[in-house]
């Protein structure tokens, strides 16, 4: 059996005659940016959310920059972020010439180290950037609570998070502004880039709209230094149309993540923690001997992952901004992870081979 990492023709499938449908509308109606599309898909996802507002642009990466510039960021000013999470909020940082302090990653949870994240608040900090990584959300109450206390802004990268809440709400209404991208494999996916900036606060939604549309107020006056950042029309009706699925989508996730972590309990790795409001963006374990298991699972046909070898913290670009003390548990944790597919369309049988195949590869393997 062969079984890629990820399918999204087997997404698409069921739903290409809808989209094929809005494409043509979309090319008949003569309007293929802005309109009524984007407009559309803003008032979904607000509402999808809880939040007031949502501001689509072009990709994710844009949006932390949109966000970081609407907040007058500015070189000298430290932004904390984790040490091991995708590289985009450490590039929007490094792009407004502010300094990023990265803060080990919990050995548990992935996810940055709200003890170690006190340490780190100085004279100069400005913001946290906590990262919802592979869809476990951050303690969002905790961190919140640290913000607060010293008086710094939230800015969530919830963009493998999509859906995925603390108590009973949403991550990306946690902080003054969420962010997600609309990468084609993420929870929610567009079929080309896309991104998106969420929040409940007016003035700060606004000056974001206008930096992504070149600093514009109102049409042909630039008031705001800013830039192209469109999401285009299509890709607006596309996640409009996905929309109504995600959350049957993300209830497949953690199904298949409750069996695999009932299933592979007694093997020698190290599983990720059960939680119900995670919504399972990916399933990574920790694995000695981790290049040989991928190995043998592929020759099993099942394609795996690693996010992500090489850490924030290891990049060469943020040499300079590494603590000299080092970030044990990122680093052990990028010499040890391995993604397993996890989809919703995977079938019971396929989730069923997996579940042997990985069983079978780290019992004779790891030891
Ligand atoms: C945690 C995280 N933040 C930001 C991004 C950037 O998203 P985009 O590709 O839409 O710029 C990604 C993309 O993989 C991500 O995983």
């Amino acid at each position: 059996m062969q079984i890629p990492f990820v399918n999204l023709r087997r997404q698409h499938e069921p739903i290409l005659a809808d989209m094929q449908a809005a494409l043509n509308h979309l090319i008949s109606s003569n309007r293929l940016m802005g309109g009524e599309a984007i407009q559309s898909f803003e008032t979904k996802f607000a509402d999808y959310l809880g939040v007031c507002n949502v501001v689509s642009c072009a990709n994710a990466t844009d949006a932390l920059e949109i966000v970081l510039r609407a907040w007058r960021i500015q070189p000298g000013d430290e932004i904390i972020i984790p040490a091991n999470g995708w590289m985009s909020a450490a590039e929007a940082i490094r792009l407004l010439g502010a300094t990023p302090v990265l803060v080990d990653n919990h050995p548990n949870t992935f996810n940055i180290d709200l003890q170690k994240l006190s340490e780190k608040i100085g004279a100069r900090t400005k913001a946290i950037v906590p990262i919802h990584l592979y869809g476990n959300p951050v303690d969002m109450k905790q961190l919140t609570g640290l913000a607060d206390s010293h008086g710094l802004k939230v800015l969530e990268d919830c963009a493998q998070a999509h859906g995925a809440s603390v108590d009973t709400k949403k991550v990306g209404c946690w902080g003054e502004v969420g962010i997600f991208s609309f990468y084609p494999t993420k929870n929610l996916g567009a079929v080309g880039d896309g991104g998106a900036i969420a929040t409940n606060n007016n003035a700060l939604a606004e000056r974001c709209r206008a930096i992504a549309n070149h600093g514009q107020l109102e049409k042909h006056t630039h008031t705001i230094l800013g830039r192209n950042s469109r999401m285009d029309a299509w890709q607006a009706k596309v996640l409009s149309l996905k929309i109504p699925y995600l959350e049957r989508w993300n209830r497949r996730r953690q199904q298949i993540a409750n069996h695999y972590l009932e299933s592979w309990q007694k093997l020698p790795i190290k599983l990720p923690q059960k939680n119900d409001n995670a919504v399972w963006h990916l399933f990574v374990v920790q694995v000695e001997n981790r290049d040989k298991v991928r190995g043998d699972l592929a020759k099993l046909g099942i394609q795996t992952e690693v996010h992500y070898p090489i850490p924030v913290c290891q990049q060469p670009l943020f040499e300079k901004f590494r603590d000299p003390a080092g970030y044990p548990n990122a680093e052990r944790q990028a010499h040890h992870v391995l993604s397993i597919p996890l989809y919703p369309e995977l079938t019971d049988v396929e989730v069923e081979y997996i579940v042997a195949a990985v069983k079978k590869v780290t019992e004779s393997v790891v030891r």
